[in-house]
């Protein structure tokens, strides 16, 4: 484990490590019991301590929980046969089945931010004027996801016909 040491040296750390001979997996629940109504709760690491830390969060407010996923929740929408419009030039693409809409706008020398290309960085999101995304990312709420109003490109399909982005 990088860091153990200069961990330890810093006081009341704990160490739990579900996969060794006698490891024990953290137990959630009474952290996420023991805070405070206002508080904030962050949790990153492997989806099965991610999915403990969701279902210890379940009832709070989800702008107050945060995760970030190490690898994606779900495979990419790659079905395709949707139009991308840009609303600000006007550009239009057919995305075809396999391309994401992030590699369809790159492959046309479109300049988006990106980087994981997983759905769990949230460096390609993109706000959506029309249409109806298919989420597949780890980033936005159940909420931010239903109010359609931005869009994780690297992952997402879409359910409408067409798809009109504030690009
Ligand atoms: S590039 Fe990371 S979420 Fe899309």
């Amino acid at each position: 484990m990088a860091f153990r040491e200069a961990l330890e040296a810093m006081g009341s750390t704990e160490f739990h490590f579900d996969d060794e001979h006698g490891g024990q997996v953290l137990d959630i629940a009474p952290i996420v019991a023991d805070a405070g109504k206002g508080a904030h709760l962050y949790c990153c690491g492997p989806t099965p301590m991610l999915k403990a830390f969701e279902a210890a969060t379940a009832s709070w407010p989800r702008a107050q929980v945060h995760v970030e996923y190490f690898t994606p929740k779900q495979e990419a929408e790659k079905k395709g046969g949707f139009i991308v419009e840009l609303a600000r030039s006007g550009q239009e693409f057919v995305i075809p089945e396999g391309m994401s809409i992030l590699q369809v706008l790159l492959d046309a020398g479109i300049d988006v931010d990106y980087s994981c290309e997983l759905g769990i960085c949230g460096a390609c999101e993109q706000r959506v004027l029309s249409g109806i995304p298919e989420h597949r990312d780890a980033i936005l709420t159940e909420e931010e996801q239903a109010s359609n109003t931005k869009v994780m490109i690297c992952c997402a399909g879409c359910k409408s016909e067409r798809l009109v982005l504030d690009l």
